[in-house]
C-alpha cells in the first residue's frame, strides 16, 4: 500500500477534485456543485495527498441517522494502491462518528472495481434502479452498508 495523507478537504481544493472528476466521469460533478456540497456543514469530503498532490477523494454527507457516499474518485495513474479503499474507510469512520447508523450509495451497474471495493466494505445491493444514469444510460445499484449489523466497518 502507497503512503498516503488522508486530509479534510474545503473550496480550495476544487479545482484538484474537479481534474480528477473529469478524468474519471462522463458526467463530471461541475465547479459549482463541488462548491455547494463542501460548503455544507453536514458534508464531509476527504482528499487523498501522495506528496501533496491529490490523488483521490471522497465526498459524502450525513444527517438525521442517514449518509449518503456521494462521490469518490482515484486519479487512474494512482490506482489498485488502496487508495480508495483507505478513503473509504476514512470517510466510513466519520460518518459513523457523526451518528450515522446507514450508509447509502449509487453505482453504475457495470462498474465493477466499485461494486468490488463497496462489497468488501460491507455494502450490498437493496435496489436496483432502471436507467438511472445516462451518457450512457445504465441501471444503479442502490447499495447500503448499515452500521450496527457489520462489524468489518467497525
Ligand atoms: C473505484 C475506485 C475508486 C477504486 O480505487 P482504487 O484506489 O483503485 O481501489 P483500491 O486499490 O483501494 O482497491 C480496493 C478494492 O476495490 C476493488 N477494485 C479496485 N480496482 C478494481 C478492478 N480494476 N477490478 C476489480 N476490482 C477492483 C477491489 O475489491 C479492491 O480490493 P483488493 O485490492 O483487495 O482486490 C477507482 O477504480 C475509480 O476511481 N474509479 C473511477 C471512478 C468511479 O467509478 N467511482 C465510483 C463511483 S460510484
Amino acid at each position: 500500500m502507497i503512503s498516503a495523507e488522508i486530509v479534510r478537504l474545503g473550496t480550495a481544493d476544487i479545482p484538484e477534485i474537479h481534474g480528477i472528476e473529469k478524468q474519471c466521469f462522463t458526467c463530471p460533478w461541475s465547479v459549482r456543485s463541488l462548491e455547494a456540497s463542501i460548503t455544507l456543514p453536514v458534508s464531509y469530503w476527504f482528499g487523498a495527498r501522495i506528496g501533496g498532490r491529490l490523488a483521490g477523494f471522497v465526498g459524502s454527507f450525513s444527517a438525521a441517522g442517514e449518509a449518503e457516499i456521494l462521490d469518490v474518485a482515484v486519479d487512474p495513474a494512482c490506482r489498485r494502491q488502496g487508495i480508495g479503499r483507505l478513503l473509504m474507510t476514512s470517510a466510513l469512520a466519520s460518518l459513523r462518528d457523526s451518528g450515522a447508523e446507514t450508509v447509502f450509495l449509487d453505482v453504475r451497474r457495470s462498474n465493477d472495481p466499485a461494486v468490488s471495493l463497496y462489497r468488501s466494505l460491507g455494502f450490498e445491493v437493496f435496489a436496483v434502479r432502471s436507467m438511472y444514469y445516462s451518457d450512457p444510460p445504465e441501471d444503479a445499484y442502490g447499495m447500503r452498508l448499515i452500521f450496527n449489523n457489520n462489524t468489518d466497518s467497525e
